[in-house]
């Protein structure tokens, strides 16, 4: 409800982006304003495109990505903030003159780029060059957890209202970039006809050495345990928080306010349970089973 309302998009005393529907799905202004741009994108055979719904963990797969296409030169990996490594292809912010479209139309090849749109509404050429994906999930509790803290610090991002009001919000899909499970579920059943490398925020967790491995296979490198051990680290949690290229606080504190939650906040598994109420995990764990019921990929998650 708060999400669209426009008196309410005031918050943490920031001004608020205003929102719009794009075929169906919650956006930035901006982003509806270039909709058209945005799906004409031309993708190139070698385009590298990392994709997930907000939150997942997208911002530590890129730096693993770019530590694996550099040989774990942690210096180049350091040339640049995350954002400009990564185009974020839909993203725009015309007051800072910052467009996604064009960074990623300037760059030369291979280039990284992010996005989180649903895979439906994918620019088509991303599919008819036969690009490689990398797709990351993470259980939706801890998402809807991440994402509201990520609403409060971000002024281009609606006012997210109470923790009660964005609970709705998200549950309704009413969110930017949709629904959840539309999104989770989309990507799932595209990964067996295109080039999709779809990985879990939890597995990283559990066992991050094993899926950087997968994700280096998948772009076509092979790690020694050296470079593999360089590269853990450098993308440990810990490391991330303190690494100005990676923890957004190259972005003026006008956008995104890191004194009210910082973008790499706690990076953990559960953090949902201290937020949901007994009422609110009934009625989720509800809504789940029910947007869950036609699909395997129930079996990956866990909440806990
Ligand atoms: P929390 O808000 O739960 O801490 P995205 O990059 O898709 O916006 O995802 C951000 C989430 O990933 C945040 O979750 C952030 O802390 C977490 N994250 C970022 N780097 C991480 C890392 N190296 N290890 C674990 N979690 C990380």
């Amino acid at each position: 409800m708060a999400l669209n309302n426009m008196e309410a998009l005031k918050s943490e005393g920031m001004s608020r982006v205003a929102v719009d529907y794009v075929e169906g799905i919650l956006q930035p202004k901006p982003t509806c304003d270039t909709w058209d741009q945005i799906q004409s994108f031309q993708a190139r055979p070698d385009d590298l495109l990392i994709s997930s719904y907000p939150k997942a963990g997208t911002t530590w797969i890129q730096e693993i990505v770019d530590l694996i296409q550099n040989g774990g030169d942690v210096k180049q990996s350091q040339r640049a903030p995350t954002h400009e490594r990564f185009p974020f292809i839909e993203w725009t912010i015309p007051s800072r003159g910052l467009s996604g479209l064009k960074q990623a139309n300037a760059m030369t090849s291979p280039r990284m780029l992010k996005t989180h749109l649903p895979f439906h509404l994918l620019p088509p050429s991303f599919l008819e060059k036969n690009c490689k994906m990398i797709y990351v999930a993470r259980n939706p509790k801890d998402s809807m957890v991440s994402y509201y803290h990520f609403h409060r610090m971000n002024r281009n991002l609606p006012a997210p209202g109470s923790w009660e009001e964005y609970f709705e919000s998200f549950q309704a899909g009413k969110v930017c970039w949709g629904s959840w499970y539309d999104h989770v579920k989309g990507w799932w059943q595209a990964k067996d006809q295109h080039r999709i490398l779809y990985l879990f925020y939890e597995d990283m967790k559990e066992n991050p050495k094993h899926e950087i491995q997968k994700l280096a296979e998948f772009i076509g490198k092979s790690l020694d345990d050296k470079l593999l051990d360089i590269i853990l680290y450098h993308t440990s949690f810990s490391i991330m928080k303190q690494n100005p290229m990676a923890n957004y606080t190259s972005v003026a504190n006008e956008h995104m306010n890191q004194s009210i939650s910082p973008f790499i906040r706690k990076g953990v598994i559960g953090d949902w349970k201290n937020y949901f109420t007994v009422a609110q995990n009934e009625r989720f764990d509800d809504d789940y089973r029910k947007n869950m019921a036609d699909t395997t990929l129930t079996l990956h998650f866990r909440f806990s």
